[in-house]
């Protein structure tokens, strides 16, 4: 990082369906709860990032950098950017840029989605927006479409079975029932999820992040201090389309992400502690820790039936991750650096790493923080 970045504030709404909270309600809550745990005026803020999907589509309304500039009472600068459920890490990746750059010194980093208001047609097709809508829709897929042939495939070439997979959700859901904020705040067995109705063969309703509603915000300066230090923050990308790729069962975008936010950070992946990764189907989060270099080729599940059986080198999505805790698609980045966080401080750890990818890989985005109280 070209300047010390310091995560000074977070704030979040529970995640889960709010029909009687808008955007704006939504947006609010979660900035009102980042600017006082920053304990900065409104006032101290440059500048604001939204990052935000769908709200076109699902409650008619563009133009959310104005909405969420007037929010504050001096209406700063506000910008808007969107990698689908990617938005959150590219947001902070822009404040960064902005921070780095000089021209803003405090950033307020907010990414809201209201998806529960659509009817479940109308949500599988928005959310298809973030996939080729030449190449992928046509055929009819949808996001646990996509996933449920990532998923066969994977089984086909490397013998998971329908057993191991149902570690991974049974593991986020028993750390979500240590999260107020969190869409689901049950335990879940891995038998459960095998029995859960099928969706999209071999996927079935536990192994999918759940439509939801929440908001999440960070403020991020150069010039108000805290323990907490972003050591780096990367971009990358793939094809849109996941039939423009040599494999399905990696994604390159987060390996490339990976290696150069490592560089950055000047790292080792032995010396982070906590993770938050990208579960938005148990199948994402097994190969993400293949991509993210944390297990071999056709080992992530390794990584999930250790933290099943209590054993697990570091913390890995302590707030429920996408699947208990709840996917409102562009506040995950976010939300994801704030469990990061928290767990640095709990776990009294040095770095902890965010990884958030929007479609199906296309976008990465990665964010390594340091806790500079050890
Ligand atoms: N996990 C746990 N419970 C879930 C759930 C999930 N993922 N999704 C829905 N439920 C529960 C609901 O809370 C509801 O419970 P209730 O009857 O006690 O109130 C019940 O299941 C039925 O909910 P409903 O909304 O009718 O489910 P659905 O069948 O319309 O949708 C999915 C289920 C899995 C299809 C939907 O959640 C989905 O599309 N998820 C993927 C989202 C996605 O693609 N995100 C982008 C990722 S790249």
């Amino acid at each position: 990082m070209q300047q010390d970045i310091f995560l000074v504030g977070s704030g979040l709404t529970r995640f889960g369906e709010w029909w009687d909270k808008s955007l704006r309600d939504l947006m609010r809550e979660a900035i009102e709860a980042a600017l006082e745990s920053s304990g900065l005026q409104a006032q101290d803020v440059d500048l604001i990032i939204v990052a935000n999907m769908l709200a076109e589509v699902t409650n008619n309304q563009a133009h959310m950098a104005a909405l969420a500039s007037s929010l504050l009472p001096h209406h700063p600068p506000a910008l808007r950017v969107e990698a689908a459920c990617g938005s959150g890490a590219l947001a902070v990746n822009t404040a960064c840029a902005f921070l780095e750059s000089g021209r803003a010194k405090t950033v307020l980093v907010v990414g809201v989605e209201k998806m529960t208001d659509a009817s479940a047609d109308a949500i599988s097709q928005a959310l298809m927006g973030a996939a080729d809508s030449e190449l992928d829709a046509p055929s009819g897929l949808t996001f646990p479409g996509i996933f449920g042939l990532i998923a066969k495939r994977y089984m086909y070439e490397f013998g998971l079975t329908r057993e191991q997979l149902s570690i991974v959700s049974s593991v986020h859901h028993k750390h979500a029932t240590e999260n107020a904020f969190a869409q689901f705040r049950y335990e879940l067995s891995p038998e459960a999820v095998s029995a859960s109705p099928l969706v999209s063969d071999p996927l079935r309703l536990f192994d999918c992040s759940p439509i939801s509603d929440g908001a999440a915000a960070c403020v991020l300066s150069t010039v108000h201090r805290s323990g907490m230090r972003l050591a780096a923050s990367q971009i990358a990308s793939d094809t849109l389309s996941i039939t423009q790729r040599p494999t399905i069962v990696s994604f390159p975008a987060t390996r490339a992400a990976m290696e150069l936010a490592l560089c950055e950070a000047d790292i080792t992946r032995k010396d982070i502690h906590a993770l938050e990764t990208h579960d938005c189907f148990s199948i994402a989060a097994v190969i993400n820790m293949e991509d993210l270099g944390f297990a071999k080729e056709g080992e992530g599940i390794r990584i999930y039936e250790d933290l099943h059986a209590g054993h697990a080198p570091m913390f890995v999505n302590m707030g429920g991750g996408l699947k208990a805790c709840g996917h409102p698609v562009a506040a995950t980045g976010i939300k994801q650096l704030i469990d990061v966080s928290k767990s640095l401080t709990r776990g009294r750890a040095r770095y902890g790493l965010a990884h958030n990818f929007g479609g199906a890989g296309a976008t990465c985005g990665i964010h390594v923080l340091e806790n500079t109280h050890v």
